[in-house]
Order: structure tokens, then sequence, then C-alpha cells
């Protein structure tokens, strides 16, 4: 179109178009936005400013309002969402989202089921009650979380770290098999379900991107993530994603007695569930279903990478809950992992945070289940001299969903005449420092301490990781090249960075805007909650679980600390009070005290102390509760309820559960035949109340 014209056209108010005019200019104006789409997805180098281009889309769904008819078959109004966003806010779920425990064989699964019956009383009590279970696919893409209010989409968020995600909502507004409006649900309805793309899709996706130039995804799984967590919708809208529905969020009414009714419910309103579903009475059942899925799983058009089980009762599902972050109620059956050959070229010697040197195979690149490996873990010393692993050797390699690729075993017949036993380095690769293994351990270990570089690196590479400090902008490259230069020796230099900003910006590879954006993300972490701020230290064995538990007993920051130098003593009342924590043994004790022994590790406590404002556990979801804070011990045989299942509402109702009565027991509750705690109750005036009371306590609460 002759762009004169173009522009005389587009200054006619649309109300006076005629029809000719009308198919002209919507022709013009796919034309134009797909040219200025392509500058500016794909060449990184729009020609006119975001408002221009708004009004161009206006204009083109101005003139399809008037003239329906005309709509074109490429109209830009089909193809794309909303303007480019500046990039995601943060949506707090109102129920977590949680992960699922995994099983690999039929044990597992047997234990998973006896682990339930042990756990409802009604099972254990009654082995001929059935316990049935929902089988579904475990769907290989990522979960997302859609808030219906009023029947209408208003939120869609992506998982995030379980709490807090990210706010997709115009992209998953792009994404067709997502429902923008659904009739009959509950006034609050979060449905939530896993954004994927199928094979094909995906092939001939990458076939495009490679077409131009653009990137290439490993996997479909990857291209979904990759596609959904763009910061323009326009791009989302442009990528064939999918959805599956299979698990809800917060309901302003319930919704189902069961889980297999929920998803009937889902599907009444249109949300896609995926049609491969059973419901299974006993262990048999579900490995009967695991099977036939195997079977089919070539043929299914989308990748799968296990079996889900889910306890089919929602009222057994409540009170099951979760431990950590997986629901006890429900297990990721995996399939076995996929295998390829390959050369090991060379074993290279990993020094890791806690100074253990780990061998990796560095391998020639193959494509195992889709992935390109270069690279598998050999775990420890023993296992290369078990598997007699020696450099120039072709190994199976295989990969189980995301963790570590492993070398399997060695092809003997392949080894060459000339390959070596591999003898384990007795020295630290990094610093040179002696590297022992103690007795009865399966790792060697560098004695280097803070003066080695590996073990200074990897503390604050996992003081900056997702759960811990969750530090975006600073992967691992940066913090050891950081470290090489000096800017970050101790964890809390990186809230001194701020004053390094001038060299930081001068930095190869560094922009103004990557290091503002970096001290930004530092800043917002200077406030952090305790069980955070416990697990990002690092200390052996206190995992995430552990700081947990930690930061629920002792509150605050200063609690904490001062009772862990305490502990140091095992005869002092501060050692007896952390080991009786239900989960923390001696051997956690112990590892512990040892890292508060050490003067270095007092230093960097000190001195983030002061730089950082440590905010006191907040128990989720208990703030009300009668028991919130409380400190609660259990005695004698309960009648409606497992222990396991009277402290885990306990815990969930924000109180602290301990196996022996002390002074600091607020409240001992009582079943049939107590003997010596009641008494100790009694002696110390803590308040005892029967199993019936704690009932009543805590369904009030
Ligand atoms: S249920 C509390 N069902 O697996 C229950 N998850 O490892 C939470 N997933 O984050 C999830 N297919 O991304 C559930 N049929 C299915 C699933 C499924 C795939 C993913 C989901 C979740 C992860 C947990």
């Amino acid at each position: 179109m002759n762009p004169l014209a173009d522009r005389a056209l587009r200054d006619k108010s649309v109300d006076t178009l005629s029809e000719a005019e009308a198919e002209a200019e919507l022709a013009a104006l796919a034309a134009e936005i797909a040219h200025h789409d392509r500058l500016y997805y794909q060449e990184d180098s729009p020609a006119i400013s975001d408002a221009d281009y708004d009004a161009l889309r206006r204009r083109n769904a101005a003139i399809e309002e008037r003239f329906p008819a005309l709509i074109r078959a490429d109209s830009p109004s089909k193809k794309v969402g909303a303007a480019p966003a500046e990039g995601f806010a943060k949506v707090r779920h109102r129920r977590p989202m949680l992960s699922l425990a995994n099983a690999f064989d039929e044990a597992d699964l047997r234990e998973f089921v006896a682990g339930i019956r042990r756990f409802l009383k009604e099972l254990r009590d009654d082995p001929d009650q059935p316990l049935e279970v929902v089988a579904e696919p475990k769907i290989d893409g990522l979960s997302v979380s859609l808030r219906y209010e009023d029947g209408r989409l208003v939120q869609g968020a992506t998982r995030g770290d379980g709490t807090t995600g990210e706010d997709v909502t115009a992209n998953l507004r792009n994404v067709g098999d997502v429902p923008k409006a659904v009739k009959g649900v509950p006034a609050v309805l979060e449905v939530r379900g896993e954004v994927y793309m199928t094979r094909s899709d995906f092939a001939a996706f990458n076939d495009r991107q490679r077409a131009e130039g653009l990137k290439v995804f490993a996997n479909p799984r990857n291209a979904a993530a990759g596609s959904l967590r763009q910061l323009d919708p326009r791009i989302t809208a442009m990528r064939p994603l999918r959805f599956f529905a299979y698990s809800w969020g917060e309901l302003s009414e319930p919704v189902a007695a069961t889980h297999y009714e929920f998803l009937g419910r889902l599907q009444d309103w249109g949300f896609p569930v995926n049609p491969l579903l059973a419901r299974c009475r006993d262990v048999g059942g579900m490995i009967a279903f695991q099977r036939e899925i195997a079977g089919k799983r070539p043929s299914l058009g989308y990748d799968i990478d296990g079996i889900v089980f889910k306890v089919d009762r929602i009222d057994w599902q409540e009170r099951l809950g979760a431990v950590s972050r997986a629901p006890r109620w429900a297990i990721a059956l995996k399939f076995p992992p996929e295998q390829a050959e390959t050369r090991l070229n060379r074993i290279r010697i990993q020094v890791g945070r806690t100074g253990a040197l780990t061998p990796v195979a560095e391998l020639e690149a193959v494509t195992v289940g889709g992935v390109v490996v270069s690279r598998a873990t050999l775990h420890n010393e023993d296992e290369i001299v078990r598997k007699d692993v020696r450099e120039g050797d072709t190994v199976v390699v295989q990969r189980a969903g995301d963790v570590i690729p492993q070398v399997v075993r060695v092809v003997q017949d392949k080894r060459p005449d000339s390959a070596q036993p591999f003898r384990f380095p007795d020295h630290c690769p990094e610093c040179g420092s002696l590297a022992v293994r103690e007795e009865g351990e399966a790792v060697r270990r560098c004695t280097g301490g803070l003066i080695c570089p590996a073990q200074a690196v990897e503390r604050i590479r996992h003081f900056v990781s997702r759960d811990a400090f969750d530090i975006e902008g600073l992967g691992e490259r940066h913090v050891a090249a950081f470290w090489q230069d000096g800017l970050i020796r101790s964890p809390a230099d990186l809230f001194r960075l701020a004053a390094h900003a001038e060299a930081l910006r001068s930095r190869e590879g560094w922009g103004a805007k990557s290091v503002d954006n970096l001290l930004a993300a530092i800043e917002v972490r200077q406030s952090i909650a305790l069980d955070r701020f416990i697990y990002a230290l690092g200390i052996r064995q206190v995992g995430q679980a552990t700081a947990r538990l930690l930061a629920r007993v002792y509150g605050t920051y200063d609690n904490w600390r001062q009772a862990m130098i305490a502990a140091a003593d095992e005869q002092s009342d501060a050692y007896r009070e952390l080991t009786n924590i239900d989960g923390i043994g001696p051997a956690v004790a112990a590892d512990i005290a040892r890292f508060f022994a050490e003067p270095h590790n007092r230093e960097v406590l000190d001195d983030l102390g002061h730089l950082l404002e440590i905010t006191p556990y907040e128990a989720p979801a208990a703030r009300d509760s009668p028991i919130a804070g409380k400190t609660v011990v259990f005695t004698g045989t309960l009648e409606s309820m497992t222990r396991s299942e009277a402290k885990a509402r306990a815990e969930a109702l924000g109180a602290k559960v301990a196996g022996s009565v002390s002074r600091k027991t607020d409240l001992l509750v009582v079943g049939a035949d107590a003997g010596s705690k009641a008494a100790k109750a009694a002696e110390l005036g803590v308040t005892t109340i029967t199993e019936a009371e704690w009932r009543d306590l805590v369904s009030s609460g």
C-alpha cells in the first residue's frame, strides 16, 4: 500500500471509513504491525515507540469492532495480547504450591501406602478399609495457578518457590487451553495445572527458531517455560502452549469430596483434564496403571516423566497434610531414567562448599532423553574403584528428571589398552591443602576451610541461592569472579557491594542496568526471614526443613544465636533443649556446635547481624491458633489419631512439639495409660489436658 494514502486514511475517523477503505486499512495494519513485531522481538531494534505501536493496535481493534466481517485470518488482534510489561510482579500463593516426593519402584509405593495407613488411625486399625488412590500422568511442563473470581480469570502465576510466584496473567490469557471465563464455579476458584508443549509443536517451533537464527530449546519443557516467562505476552501468544488442570489452590467453598470428583467438576467447567486417569485400590493397581502408561508413553504426543498418585478422599488429604514442601497424600513414581553411551574424556575433582572432593566425569557430549549431557557425577572415591572407571573409557550415562546425570557403568570391551586406573588425589586441587578421609566416611575433604577458594565461593553461592537469599542476577561465575577480585570474600560483603557500584559498572559484561538490578536485588534481601537466613549459612546437615524447625523453635535471630553458642556445652540446658526438638539429634547438634565454635563463622554472623534485618519466624496460617508458639508434649496412647497426625496438626497450627516435659512445656496432652510425664507435668505446674480437650482446642483453631 502506498504510504501516503495510508497516512491520509489513518487520519480519518473510524466512523467515516467506507467498507473498502476499512478493508484496505486492515490489510495495511496487519502488515505494518507484523513488521514492527519482527523488529521488536526478533531483531531487538524497534523502529517506533511503544505508544505509537499501541496506537496502531488500537486503530486496528476499532476498525475490527465496526467491521467484524472484515477481520482477517492474520489479524494482529488474534495473535497477540497486551503490551510489553516491565517485569513480573510477585504473587503470594494463598495456598502454597507444593512439590511431590518421588518414588522409583514398587517398594517405594508400598511404603507410601503403608505410611498413610499408619498415619490415619481408621486405616491403621482396619486393614480391610480401602484406601483409594487416583493415578494420573505427571506432565513434564511447568505448574501454574489460575485464579478466577466470580468466574473470570483475574490472575495467573508461576509456581516460583512454592510460596511466591510470578504474575504471568497476561501471558496465560494468551494460552488457548486456559479458560478466560467459567460458569457455575465458586466465587473464588484457584485451579492449578501444568503448562506444556506437545512434541510436534516443539519440533516445529524449534525449526522456526533455528531458521530465524533464534534461540533453540533443548526440550519441550524448557521451551514451554521460556515461552511462558516472556516479559512480553505477545511472544507467549505466538508460542504453541497447552494446559492440563489437576489441582486447586484457594476455594471459597468446597467443590468435591474426592479428587476424582474434583477432576470431573473441572472438566464440566471447561478445563482440559488429562483423560488418562484411573482410580486404584492397591499397589498392584498402581503398578498396572504405570505399566499401561509407560507403554503408551512414546505415542502420547507430549512428555510425561512419571505417574502421580493422590489419595482420593479430600478429607484424608487435609488430615495427612504436608512435610516440608511435599504432601503426604501424593507421590510421583518416576519412569526409569533414560540412558546413553559415550566416551569419558577426563575425571575432574570438584571441591564443594563443605570441602568435599567430588569426582565429575567430563564426557563427549551425548543426548540423553532429549537433553545434551557433557558432565556426569561419579559420586565419590569408592564409586570410581567399584565401577573401575578410567579416563578414556566408554561409559553408560543416565539422566532422571532434573537430577545430575550419572555414570552407570563402563563398557568393558571398549576400554582402550592405554587406560590406567584412576588415582584419587590426597590434596585439594583448589588450594593444595591436605584432603583427608575420616574413618567410616565415604567422602574425602579439603582441610583448607576458608582459605580454600572453592569453599568460600561455594558458601557464597549457596548463600545467594534460590531457597536462601534468592539474589537474582548473581550466578556462580559472577560469585567466583567477584571472589577472585576480592570484592566478596564473605557473605556480608554482598551487602557492601553498593559502595563498589562504579567498579562494578566498568567490569566486562556488566552494564549500568545490570549493576543497578543486582544492587536492587541485594537491597531487597537486606530484610530476610529467620529460616531462610539459617538455611543460607550452609551449616552441615542443616537443610531447609531443619532450618525451618530451628526458626520455629527459637523464633528470633538473637534467641537462636545465643542458644546455639550455649549449646556447645553438652551439659547445658540449651543443649538439652536443642536435642529435645523432634528431628534434631546429637549429630545435627554437633554440626551446629562446630559451626559456632569456628571464630571466623561467628565474625561473619556478627557482621551480618549488623547489616541485615532478620525477621522473626512467622508460623504459616497459624497466627490465630490457640496453640501458636506454644510447646506441646504428647504422652500415652491417643484414641482418635496417631501420634504422627497429632504432631503434624500441632505443628501446622504453629506449635512446637517436644519429646519430654520441662519447665518450657506449655501443654501436656494426656492419652490413655500415661506414665511419668503426667507426674512430672503436675510437679512443674504444666497445664495438662485430655485428648478430647485437645481435639476441641485444635478444631476451634
Ligand atoms: S499434583 C500437591 N499432578 O509435578 C500436589 N503435579 O513434582 C502438587 N506435575 O509442581 C502437584 N503433572 O509441576 C500434580 N498430574 C499432576 C502433575 C503434577 C505434573 C508437576 C507439577 C508439580 C511437580 C511436582
